[in-house]
């Protein structure tokens, strides 16, 4: 597990203009956010889970390895079959190391609600990137629950947690929509005696809602106004699932606006996963005008699914309201780009919450487009993108932040500049998309090491 996780050095990477129309049919890795989630609900049940189409990208490895380090077997068959054979629902046994999510927030995040109510001792770390991340809108919550926490200052990583022997179940309000936040709350209501009470006032991914659900555990959504209010009864017993992970639509979102911005493509991307709270960023691109249409929809292992199915054509640009940030909040780099390629002004508002993803998403998005003479403002917490409908000029040297969606959208972006458009970085890329650029290659675009 340590080689498959050892970082590589600095990987330039860059995109040269399409000269034909990308075209064929490719599959899209695991859905990220629920890879992580079944191997950290796996680990809490009883019984075997088999987990088919894990995301098997740096990030979700992270968490893999931490559950093997809290006690439970992870292992995986020849076929891409995971099995997690679980402890049980505070079951889990103190870590003899540090554990290092990595670029991950998602892993660091809900680790933490899972440590906070069991009575033991760990140290989390990650890379630089999460090392600058916000920990105290996770740290504050669970501590009322009864965990001790001693962080960095300013509340960042590493962190200790010395987690509650009978943890309180909470009563939380979610002060920023945080799929990460309502899901470390929930996870350390799994072990508290009681109900656990989570209130979002904006609906954010229910991924975890939908998985323990999955798992066998009782839990209620309702509806109040935009968002919603969660609870779980504590300490149930969560019985071995099996998962099947549909593909990432946060990673689909590359090879859709690349297909979308040059001319002629035609692609299909099969077993997309669509949860309505995740498919912010396909609503805005048929706004735009995008030729998307979705075939054969079905539902797997709980989650709607569909095949994307995509033509290239001219996009408008269009006004993205705040209130859809939380069911696109991965996408707005993307987005951006396609907003570059759009003919009019696209104005993304709200992107507040950008600030404190794997880099400054809102600052590292502008400077992306800027240095390939895109014209671009931030005002406030919005983003507002100036497309011509002709060719940005390209040629700029992208400074990734250790993001891999920077990097992806840079080489989309690419696509379509007149000169290469390169990255600082693409190494990052393999936390979310490994082989991304030799499955965009099948499409017909050229990304390549520099
Ligand atoms: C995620 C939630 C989002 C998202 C991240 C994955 C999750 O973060 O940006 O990539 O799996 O819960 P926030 O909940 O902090 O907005």
């Amino acid at each position: 597990m340590d080689t498959e996780l050892r970082r590589p050095l600095a990987r330039p990477m860059a995109s040269q203009r399409a000269t034909a129309p990308l075209s064929g049919r490719i599959a899209v890795p695991g859905d990220k956010s629920i890879s992580h989630r079944a191997l950290m609900f796996g680990a809490l049940a009883i019984g075997e889970t088999r987990i088919t189409g894990l995301l098997t990208g740096e990030d979700v490895l992270r968490t893999a390895a931490a559950m093997r380090a809290l006690g439970a077997e992870v292992t995986h068959d020849a076929d891409g079959t995971w099995r997690v054979a679980g402890r049980g629902v505070g079951g889990l046994t103190e870590p003899t190391d540090v554990l290092d999510m990595g670029n991950s927030g998602t892993a660091a995040r809900l680790l933490c609600g899972i440590l906070a109510s069991h009575a033991m001792f760990s140290v989390l770390t990650g890379d630089a990137s999460l090392r600058r991340r916000p920990m105290r809108r996770v740290i504050d919550p669970l501590t009322a629950s009864g965990a001790r926490f001693a962080s960095r200052a300013g509340g960042l990583l590493p962190l200790a947690v010395e987690g509650a022997r009978d943890a309180l179940p909470l009563s939380y309000r979610v002060p920023v929509p945080s799929a990460q936040v309502k899901s470390a709350v929930l996870l350390a209501g799994l072990n508290a005696r009681g109900t656990t009470r989570v209130e979002e006032p904006e609906a954010t991914r229910d991924h975890s809602e939908n998985m323990l659900r999955h798992f066998g555990a009782t839990v209620h959504v309702e509806t109040a106004g935009n968002g919603r209010i969660i609870t779980l009864l504590g300490q149930p017993e969560l019985r071995a699932a099996d998962v099947v992970v549909p593909g990432d639509p946060s990673s689909a979102s590359f090879p859709l606006v690349a297909a979308l911005l040059v001319p002629g493509s035609s692609v299909t991307i099969p077993a997309v996963g669509l949860n309505p709270l995740r498919t912010g960023l396909f609503a805005t691109l048929l706004e735009m005008g995008a030729a998307v249409t979705v075939a054969n929809r079905r539902v797997e292992g709980g989650e709607p699914v569909g095949d994307l199915v995509v033509s290239g054509g001219v996009l408008r640009g269009v006004d993205v309201p705040p209130e859809r940030a939380p069911t696109m909040i991965d996408e707005y780099p993307v987005l951006a780009v396609a907003a570059a390629g759009a003919v009019g002004t696209t104005r993304m508002r709200g992107l507040k919450e950008l600030r404190v993803k794997e880099s400054d998403r809102l600052a590292a998005t502008a400077a992306l487009l800027t240095v390939n003479g895109v014209r671009v403002e931030i005002e406030g917490d919005d983003l507002i993108v100036h497309g011509t409908g002709t060719a940005p000029s390209g040629g700029g040297l992208v400074e990734t932040h250790m993001d891999h969606r920077i990097a992806m959208a840079a080489l989309v972006l690419g696509l379509i500049a007149e000169q290469p458009v390169r990255v600082d970085d693409a190494s990052f890329i393999d936390t979310s998309f490994p082989g991304f650029a030799a499955l965009m290659g099948q499409l017909g675009a050229t990304i390549s090491d520099i």
